[in-house]
């Protein structure tokens, strides 16, 4: 069968849409070190390899569709964050991104705390050791029992969200003959985008206490009038996938703006700050991420000036990034099922996954990069879609890519960059089994969570 390869030219341009790639880049066979984990490569044959591990070998043994983590890639992020941070500041992982227990043995390891959002997190880091000191419970609506359990854990942080919140947080710590440590998440009216902030914009959501109309101050006032409550600081987490560090730097002044009015008001100054997650990363040669030092050196800064301004001692700082620390780490590998030209349109490139592993380029829009790994092609570039499987057209998993014009069912792709909101939001739609996340180092693989199976389905199914 010929498949009709789409040359680059002015056809693309007509079919693309504006801001996405308008040209094919100059060698599909390469793979980006931007996009993709650092040990990723192509060997002798030609075939990607991770960690010395070749991809058609890790397809054979554990299947696909597969996540593949790169441990040393991870490990290497959190020493980075750590190392731009210092010892002054806590760098939090937001384990929503992804969480296993591995992954909670790493970021123990490598000196991270974690931030977790839920009783079921929570009971993920717990069961796999991290010490309860080093854990922040966050969430919008957090269950009485997922307070108990963090409270009677002794979990380091619990980071109040609402009026109500307070109230039972204090009730819960006043059983249980605790004084709980709080932070306060307050809303500082900066919205991020990806390439933007507008300030000002952003109390219209469900998280958090806002700075302008006063209710972050009132429940400075409510908590600091609870025994049972140590109020040790301010959040703020102002939004994801960001590449600029100003939305961060208008938080921090006005974080910093409150301690200072704390302190005028009820003499007292607030040993902490967080600033929450959010800092992007690159899903596609267009993306400029900035790196954690840059991060660390704008905050730093623009905390240390705030505070001399205000005369105020320095707080501890902390973050709490998700996404740039598990997101590149991790690529998805898929088998090609079906390849379907479209004359005058592009080429549907069906995988044996989709939606249900990667949810974010139907949910977000989001683009990614994919790429041939079980060998290379001096084929033509081929303007491609690669769909999942499921029942339903929005089920895209790279809306626009170029991929070889020779690709073929049988061949293994990959799409980098899927570590953080893939594993972590997949679903069982259509009853897909959830892909396994294989954890790769040092010319070995390891199941760090296991593919789902037709059992795990059918038992809780109850009939
Ligand atoms: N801290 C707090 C309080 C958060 O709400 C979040 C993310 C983070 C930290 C970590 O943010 P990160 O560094 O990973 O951007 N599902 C979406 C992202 C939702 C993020 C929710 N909160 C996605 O797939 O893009």
């Amino acid at each position: 069968m010929s498949r009709s390869a789409h040359p680059a030219g002015p056809r693309h341009a007509d079919v693309l849409p504006e801001g996405h790639w308008s040209a094919p880049p100059a060698d599909l066979n390469h793979l980006d070190q931007r996009i993709w984990s650092r040990t990723v490569g192509r060997n002798g044959d030609g075939a990607a390899e991770v960690a010395g591990m070749d991809v058609r070998d890790l397809a054979a043994e554990f299947g696909t569709p597969a996540y593949v983590l790169d441990e040393a890639d991870f490990r290497a992020r959190c020493r980075a964050w750590r190392a731009a941070f210092g010892p002054d500041a806590d760098v939090f992982y937001a384990g929503k991104a992804f969480l296993s227990r591995a992954v909670v043995k790493w970021l123990y390891e490598e000196g991270l705390n974690l931030d977790v959002c839920s009783g079921t997190e929570l009971a993920v880091a717990l069961d796999a050791g991290m010490p309860a000191a080093r854990i922040a419970l966050h969430g919008n609506n957090k269950t009485t029992a997922e307070i108990e359990r963090a409270v009677t854990a002794g979990v380091g942080r619990i980071v109040l969200d609402s009026f109500q919140e307070i109230v039972r947080v204090a009730d819960v710590a006043r059983r249980h003959g605790v004084r709980q440590k709080v932070q306060i998440r307050v809303t500082v009216g900066v919205e991020a985008h990806t390439h933007e902030f507008i300030a000002t914009a952003h109390e219209d959501q469900k998280f958090g206490l806002a700075l302008a109309d006063g209710q972050a101050a009132e429940a400075v006032r409510r908590v600091l009038m609870l025994e049972d409550l140590e109020l040790i600081g301010i959040h703020s987490h102002i939004g994801s996938q960001i590449f600029d560090t100003a939305g961060f730097e208008v938080a921090a002044r006005r974080v910093v703006s409150l301690l200072a009015a704390i302190r005028d008001e009820h003499g007292v100054e607030l040993p902490e700050i967080d600033l929450g997650g959010g800092l992007g990363i690159a899903y596609t040669p267009e993306d400029d991420p900035r790196d954690p030092h840059e991060i660390a050196k704008a905050l730093g800064e623009i905390v240390a000036r705030e505070c001399e301004a205000a005369r105020l001692t320095p707080p501890r700082l902390s973050v709490e990034p998700g996404r740039a620390i598990v997101g590149p780490t991790t690529f998805t590998l898929y088998e090609v099922g079906t390849v379907k030209p479209l004359e005058g349109l592009r080429t549907y490139v069906s995988v044996d996954g989709g939606m249900s592993d990667n949810i974010r380029t139907a949910l977000y829009d989001a683009e990614y990069s994919v790429a041939l790994v079980s060998r290379t092609s001096d084929a033509a570039p081929m303007l491609s879609r690669v769909v999942g499987k499921h029942c339903e057209s929005g089920d895209i998993v790279v809306r626009d890519a170029f991929l070889p014009a020779d690709l073929a069912p049988g061949d293994l792709i990959a799409v980098p960059a899927t570590g953080a909101y893939c594993r972590s939001m997949a679903s069982n739609y259509n009853h897909a089994l959830r892909p396994p996340v294989v954890a790769v180092a040092d010319g070995q693989a390891k199941v760090i969570v296991r593919r789902e199976t037709e059992e795990d389905l059918l038992r809780l199914d109850v009939g």
